[in-house]
C-alpha cells in the first residue's frame, strides 16, 4: 500500500483529500500543527473511512521535527503539501508570518524530499496567482499578475521555488501544482467540512452561518461590478471534487504518466457564478433564507474569474462532477451537523 504524507491534513481541503486517498487504498500520514484546525477532524475521517490515519502534530517550519517524522515514516512515497496560512486579510497585517510559514514550510519539504528519496510532490496553489485575468475563462498559460496580497505572493513565490528547485535537480523531483478556484461544500456524510476560526472571511461559511442564525446578516461586497447582476463572479468547486483531483495527481506521478517534471492544472468547474446567484441558489436548494445587505466593495476583490478546466480534464483525466445545488446542499448539511454537535 503506497504511503502519502498530507501536510495540513486536518484542514478543510486536506481532510477531504485524506478521505479520498484512503478510499483509493492509500496509507496516509497527516502532519498538522493544528494552527487552523482541530484534532477532532481525525474522528470524522475515521467515521467516514473506518481508518484513523497516523497523525503527527508538527510544525512544517520545524526542519528537525519534520526530519525526525520522516525517519519514523520512512516509506512515504508522495507528499501533498496543504499546510499554509491562507487568510488574505491577515496576510496584509502580518506579512512576515505568512512568508515564514508558507515559504519555510515549503523549503523544508523540498530540502527533505531527496534526503528521504521521496520524489512525488503536489503543491496547493491558487487561482489568486492570476489576479484579474485579461481573458476568461482562464487557462494555465494566462499571465501571472502582481499579487494583491502577501498570501497570494506566497503562492506565486512558492511556485517559483518549486520551479527553480526542480530545474536544478530534475532527476530528484516530480511535481504537480494545482491551482484551486473557490472550494466550497463538505463531504456528503457531513462528518467533515469547512471549520473557519472566528468570523469567516469566505462567502460560503458566512452564508451558512447567517442561514442558521449565528450571523445576523450577510454583507454582499458590492453590486456595481461589470457583471450581469453587479456582484462578483467566481468558480465555486465542490471540495470533494477538488480532493479527488489530488488522488489523480499522486497516481499520475506514481505511474510515471507525467509528461514534465512540473505540471500545472487549474482545478475549477469552468462555471462562473455570482455572489447573488450563490445566495439565491442556496436559499432555493435548502429552503432557507439568507438575510443580506449590499455594502461597498471589499478591497482586493477581483471582479470575475472562472477556470478553463480543459487541460485538467484532458491531461490529468479529472473533471468536477458535483452540481452547484449538491454542493450548496452539502454546505448546509455540514452547518446543521455543527449546530447539532454544539448542543451535545
Ligand atoms: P486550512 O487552514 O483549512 O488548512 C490548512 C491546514 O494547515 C490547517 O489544518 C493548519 O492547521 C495547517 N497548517 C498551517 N500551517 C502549518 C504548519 N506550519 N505546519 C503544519 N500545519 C500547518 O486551509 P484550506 O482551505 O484547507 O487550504 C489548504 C491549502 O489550499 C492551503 O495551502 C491554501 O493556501 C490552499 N488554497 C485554499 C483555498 C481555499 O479557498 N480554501 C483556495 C486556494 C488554495
Ligand atoms: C467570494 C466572493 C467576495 C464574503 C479567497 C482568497 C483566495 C482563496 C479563496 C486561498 C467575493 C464575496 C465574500 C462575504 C461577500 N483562498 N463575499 N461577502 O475572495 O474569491 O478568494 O478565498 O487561497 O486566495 O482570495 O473568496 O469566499 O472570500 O469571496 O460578498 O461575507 O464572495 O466579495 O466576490 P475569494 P471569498
Amino acid at each position: 500500500m503506497s504511503k502519502v504524507l498530507v501536510t495540513g491534513g486536518t484542514g478543510y481541503i486536506g481532510s477531504h483529500t485524506v478521505v479520498e486517498l484512503i478510499n483509493e487504498g492509500f496509507e496516509v500520514v497527516i502532519v498538522d500543527n493544528l494552527s487552523n484546525s482541530n484534532v477532532d477532524v481525525l474522528d470524522g475521517i475515521e467515521k467516514i473511512t473506518g481508518i484513523r490515519p497516523a497523525f503527527e502534530n508538527i510544525d512544517c517550519v520545524d526542519y528537525v521535527a519534520m526530519s525526525n517524522m520522516l525517519d519514523k515514516h520512512n516509506d512515504i512515497e508522495s507528499i501533498i503539501h496543504f499546510a499554509a496560512s491562507k487568510a488574505v486579510g491577515e496576510s496584509v497585517e502580518k506579512p512576515l508570518l505568512y512568508y515564514r510559514n508558507n515559504l519555510v514550510s515549503l523549503i523544508n519539504i523540498l530540502q527533505l524530499m531527496p534526503v528521504y528519496k521521496i520524489k512525488n510532490f503536489v503543491f496547493s496553489s491558487s487561482c489568486t496567482v492570476y489576479g484579474q485575468p485579461d481573458i476568461l475563462p482562464v487557462t494555465e498559460d494566462a499571465p501571472i499578475k502582481v499579487a494583491l496580497s502577501p498570501y497570494g505572493n506566497t503562492k506565486q513565490i512558492g511556485e517559483e521555488i518549486i520551479r527553480d528547485t526542480i530545474y536544478a535537480n530534475p532527476s530528484l523531483y516530480q511535481s504537480v501544482i494545482l491551482r484551486y478556484f473557490n472550494p466550497i461544500g463538505a463531504h456528503a456524510s457531513a462528518e467533515i467540512g469547512e471549520l473557519p476560526n472566528g468570523v469567516p472571511n469566505n462567502l460560503l461559511p458566512f452564508v451558512t452561518q447567517t442561514a442558521i442564525g449565528i450571523r445576523k446578516q450577510l454583507q454582499v461586497f458590492g453590486d456595481d461590478y461589470n457583471t450581469p447582476d453587479g456582484s462578483c463572479i467566481r468558480d465555486y468547486i465542490h471540495v470533494v471534487d477538488l480532493a479527488k483531483a489530488h488522488v489523480v495527481a499522486v497516481q499520475r506521478m506514481m505511474f510515471g504518466k507525467s509528461k514534465e517534471n512540473i505540471e500545472i492544472f487549474n482545478l475549477g468547474t469552468g462555471r462562473g457564478l455570482s455572489v447573488l446567484e450563490i445566495i439565491k441558489s442556496f436559499e432555493k436548494v435548502n429552503e432557507v433564507k439568507v438575510p443580506y445587505k449590499i455594502v461597498g466593495r471589499r478591497e482586493g476583490d477581483i471582479e470575475k474569474v472562472w477556470a478553463d478546466p480543459t487541460y485538467a480534464n484532458e491531461v490529468l483525466g479529472w473533471k468536477a462532477t458535483e452540481t452547484v445545488e449538491e454542493t450548496l446542499r452539502s454546505a448546509w448539511a455540514w452547518e446543521l451537523n455543527l449546530a447539532k454537535r454544539s448542543k451535545l
